[in-house]
């Protein structure tokens, strides 16, 4: 099946009692034995969901991958690849992470013995650097939240593979549409799919996909032992909104590029980062590696922090929420809101400064967002 098709139909088979075209929920705990031993494949809905598992296979097909394994966020997603490691062991990651991966790993995983260099991973030499001899894991997220530094999958499978490091992407930004990490030689492709994935703001959710069955097979014996999964009725949310992910994110990318081109030219913005501009650092490597740049921007307004918040508190139709990947543009002030908790010295030395604004562009018409972005920044 080529991709299009994989996304509307790949795991789904009608039910086979009813011939319902929709995979039915099954809300249950348990499940009835046939005798001592004999069970119908389910036992208990912590190991496996027959929902969840329609849902994990659908996902690992649009991934490309072999299996997927699903959680009830993303970032029980990724602290469950982050157990595939053990005390003492060091991890490279992108100096531009989601904010609750940050403090997950500074603030939780370092109590755990395990301990983080942070390098601007669209740098492949920084990464190189960074290497040391207790380094068993790569974690790059490309394009990175807030900034969308766009990192070079193939020059990190690369360092990964002589290393002989784990290598991880987190690939909530780009979609499967857009970019398929393992096809880059990556370990594990990870989501936040309460993002683009299920993409109408409906749930929380998290999957790890991946070609490496010793790696599945971890994070399966991972995801019983802890439990944190996702319930059977938001595995079928995401279901129903994967089947549209297709047509949403080449909206979500023609919207974002007409907003970016407009704030690039607009005389109160003083910069935007988009991967599909031409003035984006890495917009060759995004062009070359990802077939469509998705609906992510930050910008930052000449006058800072105060037009900024008077930017986002004269928007009308933008909403200004946490969050980012649904149907609804979203406008969101990380320094405040996603990344509250990293340190301003830190946020300020990576390039995250009070005055970043990052809009989440919908799918709505984009003459209304252009125009509801123009009057706000009129009174900035
Ligand atoms: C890139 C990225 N990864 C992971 C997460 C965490 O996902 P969740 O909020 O589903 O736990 C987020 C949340 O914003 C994110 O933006």
């Amino acid at each position: 099946m080529k991709f299009d098709t994989r996304v509307v139909r790949a795991g789904m088979t009608p039910d086979p009692t009813t011939g319902a075209v929709v995979p039915p929920i099954y809300q249950t705990a348990t499940y009835v034995l046939e005798e001592v031993g004999r069970d119908k494949g389910f036992d208990y809905t912590r190991s496996t969901n027959p929902t969840r598992q329609t849902m994990e296979e659908q996902l690992a097909a649009i991934e490309g991958g072999k299996h997927a394994v699903a959680f009830s966020s993303g970032m029980a997603s990724v602290d469950s690849c982050l157990k595939l490691l053990k005390s003492g062991d060091h991890v490279v990651c992108s100096d531009d992470v989601y904010g609750g991966v940050s403090r997950l790993f500074n603030t939780v995983l370092t109590n755990y013995g395990l301990s983080f260099t942070y390098v601007d991973s669209s740098n492949p030499d920084k990464v190189r650097e960074a290497i040391q001899p207790t380094t068993k894991m790569l974690w790059v997220e490309t394009p990175t939240n807030p900034l969308l530094k766009v990192t070079d999958l193939a020059a990190m499978s690369e360092i990964a593979k002589k290393h002989d490091l784990i290598f991880g992407v987190d690939s909530t930004f780009a979609t499967p549409v857009f970019l398929r990490p393992l096809e880059y030689g990556a370990d594990i492709a990870m989501h936040s799919t309460t993002k683009y994935l299920s993409g109408h703001n409906q749930l929380i959710g998290g999957v790890v996909i991946t070609n490496r069955q010793d790696i599945f097979d971890h994070m399966k014996y991972v995801q019983k032992t802890i439990g944190a999964v996702p319930s059977p009725f938001d595995c079928w949310l995401t279901m129903l909104g994967v089947k549209t992910l297709h047509l949403r994110m080449k909206r979500h990318a023609s919207n974002a590029q007409v907003v970016a081109e407009f704030l690039e030219a607009h005389p109160k913005v003083e910069r935007v980062s988009y991967p599909g501009l031409a003035s984006h650092p890495q917009h060759e490597i995004a062009k070359a590696q990802m077939s469509g740049f998705s609906g992510m921007i930050s910008f930052e307004l000449v006058g800072g922090i105060a037009a900024g918040k008077t930017v986002m508190n004269n928007v009308k139709l933008c909403a200004l929420a946490e969050s980012l990947g649904a149907v609804e543009t979203m406008i969101t002030h990380p320094a405040t809101m996603t990344h509250v908790d990293v340190p301003r010295e830190e946020r300020c030395a990576r390039g995250l400064t009070d005055g970043l604004v990052r809009i989440s562009v919908g799918i709505e018409d984009p003459d209304d967002i252009v125009a509801d972005l123009a009057a706000a920044l009129e009174r900035a």
